[in-house]
């Protein structure tokens, strides 16, 4: 497998890796079906499809002896991972691999559409889980139970939900992390205790879905893992198209028109953007980040999609004056909650770059597409393939050697 990065992540991240397929195709079809592999080993029984596939490396925290998943009746035998999930971009990057490799032609093409015939069922049942799971209420917006679901950890859009966990028995953080990436670009101790305690509740109840959300101090209706969902679903009903199963791509036509649904519902009408869902307190929250703008992930409104377009590359965002490239921060550099060094805090995302210009492309924006495009090779042009950048700055930081801004870079160039 691909590692999400060298020392920084030394295991299989589920969207890191889904997104990493994209870019192996360009290179070789038959190895980019081989990640797919160990993300689809490790399938839960639900269909739960877990954020991190560990394997034999110790040096990363936590590991599976802390997520404690040995005890979760739903994780198949002899594989080690966590028991949480993250956004389902999945099935968006195997249809895109799937086109990759039809292009090739010859033995390329038509191992593509072997694998797409076989994973279509299994991204049928991760779906099937996330609406089943995950949208207990049919709110529409996508539940997620810790700030790691959502890909985007320490976001300030979490910050309210963290606020309220207290912390009763603080415990040892053997932060392995802080050996490769500077503590000044990485989440806090004060984060690490509550991402932790998090993992304690699920244990409390052996990761049983029908039981985590009684017991869990973090419920987010999550506007960004929504419309990945949605955009995912329309993915997958188009293959469902190709496969011959009609009930299926209905399903899953249904399953976008559902999600979509509640992205456009989510936005606030002051300032255009997307909110998440309080679940413990009952309302959107208003936090202003890169997943407001997720109506243009899933598109299914004309004027929220060009409001949102027209603020995403306006003086705030893209078109900020510090911005070394005109590219989106994680969180604007005018917000006061604006840390440009600090992981989701504010940096400039590479993989955002690419899913949001993926998803422009899809729904026919090409100058968004190519806008995107364009500054993000320009910024990845270093080589240094961080795993995000300083908006201003363009230094890249964190992790470097990322593997998907890494498939970023090539999926652009090729
Ligand atoms: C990390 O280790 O920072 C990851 O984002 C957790 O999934």
């Amino acid at each position: 497998m691909v590692t999400a990065a060298p020392h920084l992540y030394p295991h299989q991240w589920s969207w890191d890796a889904a997104f990493v397929s994209v870019g192996l195709a360009h290179l070789s079809v038959a190895r980019a079906i081989v990640e797919w592999d160990t993300i689809f080993g490790a399938q839960w029984a639900t269909g739960m499809l877990p954020h991190i596939v560990f394997a034999d490396e110790p040096d990363y925290f936590p590991g599976f002896g802390v997520w404690g998943t040995e005890i979760a009746a739903a994780r198949p035998d002899g594989v080690e991972s966590s028991g949480i999930c993250q956004p389902p971009v999945h099935a968006l990057c195997i249809e895109q691999l799937v086109a990759i490799g039809r292009a090739q032609g010859g033995e390329a093409a038509e191992r593509a559409d072997a694998f797409m015939a076989d994973a279509v069922p299994r991204l049928a049942r991760w779906h099937a889980w996330m609406s089943r799971a995950r949208d207990r209420e049919g709110i529409g917006l996508v539940e997620i139970h810790h700030g790691w679901e959502s890909g985007m950890d320490n976001s300030p859009r979490f910050d309210p939900f963290y606020e309220r966990i207290e912390v009763a028995t603080p415990k040892a953080l053997p932060r392995t992390d802080l050996k490769y990436a500077d503590a000044s670009e990485r989440p806090s101790d004060r984060e690490y205790q509550r991402y932790i305690h998090l993992i304690d509740q699920m244990i409390a109840v052996e990761f049983e879905d029908d039981r985590i959300p009684a017991v869990i101090d973090f419920r987010c209706g999550d506007v960004f893992m929504t419309a990945s969902l949605a955009a995912s679903a329309e993915a997958l009903a188009r293959m469902a198209d190709e496969t011959g199963d009609a009930d299926l791509a209905a399903t899953e036509r249904a399953r976008a028109e559902h999600a979509r649904t509640a992205v456009l519902a989510s936005v606030d009408p002051t300032t255009g953007l997307c909110r998440d869902y309080d679940y413990h307190a009952g309302h959107h929250t208003d936090v202003a980040s890169i997943a407001g703008f997720s109506a243009l992930i899933c598109g299914g409104d004309d004027a929220v999609v060009a409001r949102q377009r027209a603020i995403l590359t306006g003086p705030q965002w893209m078109g900020h004056p510090d911005n070394r490239y005109p590219l989106p921060p994680s969180i604007s550099l005018d917000d006061p909650a604006c840390r440009p060094r600090e992981y989701w805090r504010g940096p400039v995302w590479p993989i955002m770059n690419w899913l949001f210009a993926h998803c422009a492309l899809q729904q026919g924006d090409t100058a968004l597409a190519s806008g995107l495009r364009e500054a993000g090779l320009a910024q990845l042009a270093d080589e240094e393939f961080g795993e995000y950048y300083e908006p201003r700055t363009g230094e890249p930081l964190g992790s470097h050697q990322q593997s998907w801004s890494a498939m970023a870079a090539l999926d652009w160039l090729t």
